[in-house]
């Protein structure tokens, strides 16, 4: 039994944990303002509000239905577009995506709405850049992004600075009509359901090793699956509740499995590693992708160019795995055995991830066809520290180079205790581009991606120390 509150009505289903969200949403519930379009995150039209209580506090985000299992809102408040419309008229925000002129055939509407929507409930500024950052997944085939800015921009103006306190914040978007009154009851529904639900606010389905299928955020598993209606008993890595996902501990950061992106984007913890995360994390996938995507999938997977790798491979994380016959420790670095082989052992997973104390991100770069939403043909992360005018504890990283995602040792051997010039600096950027090996492919020559790398690890010198003329070395 699957048990969840959708829109203002609690709804118990004896439906399989793995059936996808969107199907069940647009068939036997029959909540047709959940658009199907691509089946694979990549354009926003299934786009709903998920709200979560964690304590006390219960907090909405924007994710791609097509992206979750049912057994990933168990417990949980689904808001489709049906959820928001007024008895009469228009939101604030469905009017300004209309007299904006941001819709058109109307097919991508209802996402755009449930996007913008979420930023309202989730920010304190609510400023033009988050709005148009969370409608960033939504792909409109009609009206040009020029009317999303306009709209965006009036929904800034008209909502700006918002209350700090998250119950003032939903009180205050009811009172404007953003969400309609039963907001207010979903906390006291969801409290009920957990109650009654065996798994408690965890997601329903098996969590037994033995079957058939990993999940987390849904966002690789689901697009290898893409054709797939429903996964057998899928196993759930699961989101622990009540926890910080992302601590310091004796000096190190400490990261759940189960962080995505967006935590890490949010966490303040997290900029005092990343002082870019705000920058770096918007050049990962979409808002409504991150929200999911987190970095157990990511290492996991073990795409040759996954984000998060790179940056962690640079930080010197080392994993915690944790299978049937107990924990073991293993650095990020030896993880990836060749072409997406891992050294995850029959029944292990990743529990949690520890960064060493005093290591920072200096730099992340990634070339993509498109800014957004697109994977890297190359990436490349840093980080590095000056001791008077040397470089010390210098590690650099880089992805779409080889067969796995890979440390660039020699580069960064010949950096450290030497002298931060721009000569020292040709040396290493000449060793990167002969220690690895791309291939060509649909997103470029061997050739060509070995000049990016070139680039992309130029780029993060004269980023961060911009006074020490790196800038010469630039094609
Ligand atoms: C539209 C779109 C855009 C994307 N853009 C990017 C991008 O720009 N950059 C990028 O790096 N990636 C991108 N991705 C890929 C994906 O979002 C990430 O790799 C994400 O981090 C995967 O995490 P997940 O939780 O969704 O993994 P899932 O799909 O849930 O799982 C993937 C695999 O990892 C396993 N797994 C998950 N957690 C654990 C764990 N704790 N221990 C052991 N195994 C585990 C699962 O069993 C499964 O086999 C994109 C995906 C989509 C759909
Ligand atoms: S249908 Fe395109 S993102 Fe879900
Ligand atoms: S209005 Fe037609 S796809 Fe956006």
């Amino acid at each position: 039994m699957i048990r969840f509150l959708l829109n203002d009505t609690s709804v118990e289903l004896e439906r399989p944990a793995g059936e996808l969200l969107l199907d069940t949403l647009r068939g036997p519930l029959r909540r047709t303002g959940v658009k199907q379009g691509c089946r694979e995150g990549d354009c926003g039209a299934c786009a709903v509000l998920i709200g979560e209580l964690s304590g006390e506090r219960l907090s909405y985000r924007a994710m791609p239905s097509c992206m979750m299992l049912l057994g990933h809102v168990e417990g949980r408040h689904v808001v489709t577009v049906e959820g928001l419309n007024p008895p009469a008229g228009l939101t604030p925000v469905q009017r300004v995506v209309a007299e904006e002129g941001a819709t058109q055939c109307g097919f991508c509407t209802p996402g755009v709405v449930i996007s913008l929507t979420s930023t309202l409930f989730g920010s304190t500024t609510a400023s033009e850049a988050e709005l148009l950052e969370s409608a960033g997944g939504n792909i409109c085939r009609c009206t040009g992004y020029m009317s999303f800015r306009r709209a965006a921009r009036r929904l800034a103006a008209d909502f700006g600075e918002r209350p700090q306190d998250p119950v003032a914040r939903l009180r205050e978007l009811i009172q404007a009509g953003v969400i309609p009154p039963h907001f207010e009851s979903a906390p006291a529904k969801l409290r009920k359901l957990r109650g009654a639900s065996e798994g408690g606010d965890q997601p329903a389905g098996t969590t037994s090793s033995s079957a058939d299928y990993g999940i987390a955020g849904g966002t690789d598993a689901l697009v290898q699956r893409r054709v797939a209606t429903h996964i057998d008993t899928p196993h759930f890595h699961h989101r622990p509740q009540g926890i910080d996902l992302i601590k310091m501990e004796s000096g190190d950061c400490v990261l759940d499995a189960s962080t995505t992106f967006e935590d890490l984007k949010r966490s303040e913890t997290w900029r005092t590693i990343d002082s870019r995360a705000v920058r770096n994390m918007d050049l990962v996938a979409s808002q409504l992708i991150r929200e999911r995507a987190t970095l157990g999938g990511n290492i996991s997977n073990a795409s040759p160019i996954a984000d998060g790798v790179i940056c962690l491979l640079a930080l010197g994380t080392e994993l915690e795995l944790q299978g049937p016959t107990g924990s073991r420790q293993l650095p990020l670095a030896e993880f990836f055995l060749g072409y997406k082989l891992t050294a995850l052992e029959e029944g292990e997973i990743i529990r949690r991830l520890r960064i060493p104390g005093g290591r920072r991100l200096r730099g992340f770069e990634k070339v993509s066809r498109r800014e957004r939403l697109d994977i890297a043909t190359v990436n490349s992360a840093a980080c590095f520290e000056l001791s008077g005018a040397n470089f010390e504890g210098v590690t650099l990283s880089a992805g779409g180079v080889g067969p796995t995602p890979m440390l660039l040792k020699g580069a960064a051997a010949h950096l450290e205790g030497a002298a931060a010039t721009p000569d020292r600096l040709r040396g290493a950027l000449e060793i990167a581009q002969s220690e690895v090996q791309p291939i060509s492919d649909v997103r470029g020559t061997a050739e060509y991606k070995r000049l990016l790398l070139r680039q992309l690890v130029l780029a993060h010198f004269v980023e961060a120390l911009p006074d020490h003329g790196f800038e010469e070395l630039c094609l």
